[in-house]
């Protein structure tokens, strides 16, 4: 794979998003399976994996500590922090808030580089700004991680263009990690040409809609059970209805795969990486199969007139990307 530049390092355009072999889509992947498509992902070309505190309460992190521990060099490790869990008096989760402070920073990224096993974190992230800490305060933080050589560079994730150019001026951000696929556009008006003039790389997340752009979810075959965060009072685009109708939507996108030869997983990747060279993605799987198809988009090329075919799907999608709860979090 080509390879695309993260200001002072170079990634493949595809990476992996790691979230769902420990939380939100079902049980955890078994360790040794996880190992294995980790290991594997790095033998087909992959050298980019996501992770973050978050992800697990840390579960994610070891499994990546541990799957890289002996080939730290063939990767690069991008994790965030800031999301924290609360928890009622018997431990049951409550709801989530955010924890911008340089304190909890420290705190959190002691805890990472310990998790990851490595003395250095290649890109950091907020994982959502903080509303109550000024993000100067906090970009200037991350700035001094990058000084100690704890940290390769910085990022935000979800943020808006306005706090991504007040962090610039305190410290370079390298890349912006924010949701972005043919049905998840709001980033295009701001914040693309934000990064665009910074020089900066948009790390685009759920590409492939959380698996709906896949195909492989049907009507029938709806996300659910234990541990799924995919259902309507999560994620609105789940939600009865307003799932079957996001479905509809997909048939489109299987008709401009078809007249590729390609999958429709194939093509929203194609599509994300498409639209400017400042831009990688990390879809997440847990599957090698899905891997390696996922890996095929790097030589799909959508021609003009198919794209045009998936030009207004965003606009047809029905449901928030998040609850009104995780709404608030996304800085706007
Ligand atoms: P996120 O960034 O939140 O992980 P995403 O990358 O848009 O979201 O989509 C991830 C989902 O797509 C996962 O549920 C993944 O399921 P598997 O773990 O079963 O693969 C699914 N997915 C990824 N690649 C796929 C593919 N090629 N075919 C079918 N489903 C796929």
């Amino acid at each position: 794979m080509d390879q695309r530049k993260i200001d002072g390092f170079t990634v493949s355009p595809i990476g992996l998003g790691c979230m769902g072999l420990s939380a939100f889509y079902g049980p955890p992947t078994e360790q040794a399976d996880a190992i294995k498509l980790l290991h594997e992902a790095i033998e087909m070309g992959v050298n980019h994996f996501d992770t973050a505190e978050m992800y697990g309460l840390g579960a994610n992190e070891k499994l990546l500590g541990e799957a890289f521990a002996d080939r730290r060099e063939k990767v690069r490790i991008a994790t965030k922090f800031g999301p924290k869990f609360l928890f009622d008096e018997n431990g049951k989760p409550t709801g989530t808030t955010v924890d911008g402070t340089p304190a909890n920073m420290r705190r959190a990224v002691e805890n990472s580089l310990r998790y990851l096993k490595t003395d250095i974190i290649d890109l950091y992230y907020l994982h959502r700004v903080d509303p109550n800490v000024p993000i100067e305060e906090t970009a200037g933080a991350m700035g001094e991680l990058v000084a100690e050589g704890k940290v390769r560079a910085i990022g935000l994730s979800e943020a808006s263009a306005d706090t991504i150019r007040r962090a610039h001026t305190i410290h370079p951000v390298s890349a912006v990690q924010s949701e972005y696929s043919i049905f998840s556009r709001d980033i295009e008006a701001e914040v693309l040409p934000t990064l665009k003039e910074m020089g900066a790389t948009l790390v685009a997340y759920s590409p492939l809609g959380r698996g709906l752009l896949t195909g492989a979810m049907t009507r029938d075959n709806k996300p659910g059970g234990e541990g799924e965060y995919r259902q309507g009072a999560m994620q609105p685009r789940f939600a009865d209805g307003a799932y079957e109708a996001n479905l509809a939507l997909v048939e489109e996108v299987k008709a401009v795969a078809a007249a590729h030869n390609a999958t429709p997983g194939q093509v929203a990747l194609a599509w994300v990486l498409g639209r400017a060279d400042n831009i990688v993605t990390i879809p997440g799987t847990t599957k090698l199969a899905n891997l390696k198809s996922n890996l095929g988009a790097a030589s799909v090329r959508i021609s003009p007139e198919q794209l045009s075919r998936l030009e207004g799907l965003a606009d047809r999608v029905q449901g928030a990307r998040y609850n009104e709860s995780g709404m608030s979090a996304i800085n706007r």
